[in-house]
């Protein structure tokens, strides 16, 4: 049965930014067979679909048109336990930290980097998601999506993913596939990711001669408190651009003139850049208007300092990227996906 559709539906719950617009529809699917049926009657009706996880990663930049569906879908298993790895799997509407935990709870291991990273488990592979020194393409083994264009249910492995820093085959193609599940492989005995240097400051403090997951869960998540603000607190998009790649001649001639700027050259040969430290020297860093702002505790989020509205987003957005171009000559890249409109 298709699940009752809410008609200029008020998205602000439905969006950790907390941005009030309308979606002129918005139904919340349970399964595949409620998705198809959603799909179906857009089509049908000729209305452009917007798909939401958990609204962690998009900016409303206005009302939204057509279909708003959001991804209900529940589920998790360990599918296959090895020596040394166990294959999990879950559907797309699982929230992303309590499958963290869950996975933790089963004893296996390699998500702890990835706490308390808000959205859902099937937007997860669409940014492809990182923390810490540990990118979801990492663990991932494979996911099924739904083809828009053919209504059929694909399986993909990692390698067809084309997966690279916050992107991905299904980003770049967005709006044509629908995750339904992902699995990912996860390791049966700890296998720690402490390159994040605060990360290996914080585990050296504890004095622990085991690694143990748990405890780097915790400290991860008491790093991320520290310098993120909780959504449900200050409304955000956890960070609002990507850090900008650059190729060597370029970073080497910024370097010249700054520094102490934060780079970390690539496998690929180019530089990244730390996109809060660039906003930061521009003078942004704990900037407050009426209702947005720069956090202060890390220049790379925007924050809804209350009733923000996508123009207000887009306003304080387009004056920082304008700065950061004109001082040290750099482009930023919105991370997050603009909908509405
Ligand atoms: N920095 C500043 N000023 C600031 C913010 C950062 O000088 O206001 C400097 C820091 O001192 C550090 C460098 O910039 O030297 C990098 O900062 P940080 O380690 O906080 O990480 P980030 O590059 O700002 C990225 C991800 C985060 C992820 C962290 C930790 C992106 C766009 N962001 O942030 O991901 O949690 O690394 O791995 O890649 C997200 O994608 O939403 C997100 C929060």
């Amino acid at each position: 049965m298709m699940p009752e559709m809410f008609c200029a539906a008020d998205l602000r719950s439905f969006n950790t930014f907390g941005i009030s617009e309308p979606a002129e529809r918005l139904v919340l699917v349970d399964n595949e067979q409620q998705l198809r049926g959603a799909l179906a009657l857009a089509d049908r009706e000729g209305w452009p679909v917007t798909l939401l996880g958990g609204g962690s990663n998009m900016i409303v930049a206005g009302s939204v048109r057509g279909l708003v569906i959001g991804m209900r879908s529940r589920g998790r298993r360990v599918l296959r336990r090895g020596q040394g790895s166990a294959v999990i799997e879950g559907e797309a509407g699982e929230n992303w930290h309590r499958l963290v935990g869950w996975s933790l709870d089963q004893g296996l291991h390699g998500l702890e980097n990835l706490s308390l990273i808000p959205g859902t488990l099937g937007a997860a592979p669409m940014q492809n998601i990182g923390a810490y020194g540990v990118e979801l393409c990492d663990l991932f083994d494979s996911l099924d999506a739904l083809d828009r264009t053919t209504g059929e249910v694909c399986r993909f492995e990692r390698d067809t993913c084309r997966f690279g820093y916050r992107d991905s085959l299904f980003k770049q193609q967005a709006g044509r596939f629908v995750i339904l599940r992902v699995r990912l492989r996860l390791y049966t005995q700890p296998a720690p990711r402490l390159d994040y240097a605060p990360l290996a400051a914080a585990w050296q403090a504890t004095g622990l001669a085991r690694p143990d997951s748990r405890v780097v869960s915790q400290l991860v998540c008491q790093i991320r408190r520290s310098k993120l603000p909780d959504p449900a607190q200050l409304g955000n998009a956890g960070s609002f651009f990507k850090n900008p790649l650059l190729p060597p001649e370029q970073a080497a001639s910024l370097l010249a003139t700054w520094p102490a700027m934060p780079h970390y050259p690539q496998g690929d040969g180019s530089v990244k850049l730390a996109a809060g430290w660039l906003i930061e020297q521009a003078g942004w860093k704990g900037h407050c208007r009426e209702r947005v702002g720069v956090h202060r505790e890390q220049a790379l989020v925007l924050v809804n300092l209350g009733q923000a509205r996508g123009v207000d987003v887009m306003a304080l957005a387009a004056d920082i990227q304008r700065d950061v171009q004109a001082k040290f000559g750099v482009a930023l890249e919105m991370e997050p996906q603009l909908i509405g409109g």
